[in-house]
């Protein structure tokens, strides 16, 4: 059998782990015994129904195993149910089980389920602990990692929010087989994301693995993914809240905003508008001359064999607008996040409309072919 990998993500005033390895959901229950050392806690899990359906009965034989008579919290599915009201939902239904200040939350699901439950778990009686299972490559590489929780409001999403670490991460890559492909592939531009920004390796295995990654092959998979989590986990630890060089990890998402907003949150999922972002950050790189040719093209390409992608109906004065909206929000910059080369970039502040929206016409462009 390989070595599990466990990859700690170092913040204070406790650093937790994040554990990756094919078929850990199976050993849940021996490894949370281990992470909890032996405490005899009520367990609570929180999910979403297609996970439940899916998963929940390893997570829970795998529990009950261990000893642990764990209980299932149910929310609705989507993200129109990451708001307040789920939680007040959520917290209602755990006093009822008998929920207190000992009690562990399991977030098991997607990105939605961990921020939920990440929030729930910073409120429940002033914050008992959480353990990340996430259940989607997006929730796996990214959201579980790192500590940021959040609802949306009306005005906006992820407004509402607080920073908590989880107590520990659980990453079994053997559950993305059950993704459909658009979740799947849109939650790998992520991780491709972490290798431009600073992980040349990891961006190397995207161009050399494609096949392997994209026919799910699980030791392609864990690889991928268990390099990315060691990414993030390293720009987290050197800024946990956020104040800095954490800002990196924004390549491709101010461009992927203004996409997904332009868009009314309906044709693109997250992942494809970072990926389309992406593209254009590289674009925006050449123009600006912070990067040459050869680097965008690889950019490009990594992404694209990643698609197909949705094509782009956007206006580029539309997206162009959104950004000057930002601006006034954001002390009058706007960052962009600009590769330099691969495994390396640079945040400029300074990009000219008139080179933004080239920008955009091109990606428009590349998605009609
Ligand atoms: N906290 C952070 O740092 C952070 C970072 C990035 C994104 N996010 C948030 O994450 C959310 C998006 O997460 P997401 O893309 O995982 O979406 P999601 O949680 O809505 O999951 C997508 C869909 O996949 C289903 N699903 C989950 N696991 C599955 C599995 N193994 N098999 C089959 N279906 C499964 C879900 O039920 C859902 O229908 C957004 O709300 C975003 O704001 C948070
Ligand atoms: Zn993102």
């Amino acid at each position: 059998m390989e070595p599990m990998t466990r990859v700690t993500i170092a913040v204070s005033p406790r650093p937790y782990e994040a554990w990756i390895e094919n078929g850990l959901l199976t050993r849940a229950g021996k490894t949370l015994r281990e992470i909890l050392s032996g405490r005899r806690q009520q367990l609570f899990v929180v999910t979403v129904p297609p996970v439940r359906r899916k998963w929940s009965k390893k997570l829970i034989s795998s529990l009950s195993v261990a000893g642990f008579d764990p209980k299932l919290v149910e929310m609705p599915d989507g993200e129109r149910h990451k708001k307040l009201a789920t939680i007040e939902y959520l917290a209602e239904k755990l006093t009822r089980l008998g929920a207190d200040r000992e009690s562990v939350i399991i977030a098991f699901g997607g990105g939605v389920v961990g921020d939920v439950a990440g929030l729930l778990a910073s409120l429940y009686m002033r914050g008992v602990d959480v353990i990340q299972v996430p259940t989607t490559v997006l929730a796996q590489v990214d959201a579980s990692i790192g500590g940021k929780t959040a609802v949306n409001l009306r005005a906006g999403k992820n407004l509402l929010g607080t920073f908590y670490q989880p107590r520990a991460v659980l990453i079994d890559p053997a559950v993305l087989l059950t993704l459909t492909e658009r979740e799947f592939r849109s939650g790998l531009y992520e991780a491709l994301k972490c290798g431009v920004i600073g992980h040349p390796e990891l961006f190397r295995q995207f161009e050399e693995m494609k096949e392997s990654i994209l026919t799910r092959d699980p030791a392609a998979l864990e690889c991928v993914i268990a390099e990315s989590v060691r990414f993030k986990a390293l720009v987290v630890s050197a800024d946990e809240k956020e104040s800095g060089s954490r800002q990196v990890l924004n390549l491709g998402h101010t461009i992927g905003h203004a996409l997904e907003a332009e868009t009314g949150y309906r044709s693109l999922l997250h992942g494809e508008a970072v990926a389309w972002g992406m593209i254009a950050a590289a674009d925006i790189a050449v123009r600006t001359k912070k990067t040459n040719a050869n680097t965008a093209r690889r950019i490009r390409d990594a992404v694209l064999n990643l698609g197909p992608l949705p094509q782009l109906t956007v206006r580029s004065r539309g997206v162009v607008r959104r950004l000057r909206a930002d601006k006034k929000t954001r002390n009058g910059v706007v960052h962009f996040v600009l590769p330099r080369e691969i495994g390396g970039v640079e945040i400029v502040n300074d990009v000219p409309e008139a080179v933004v929206s080239e920008a955009v016409d091109e990606i428009r462009r590349l998605s009609r072919q």
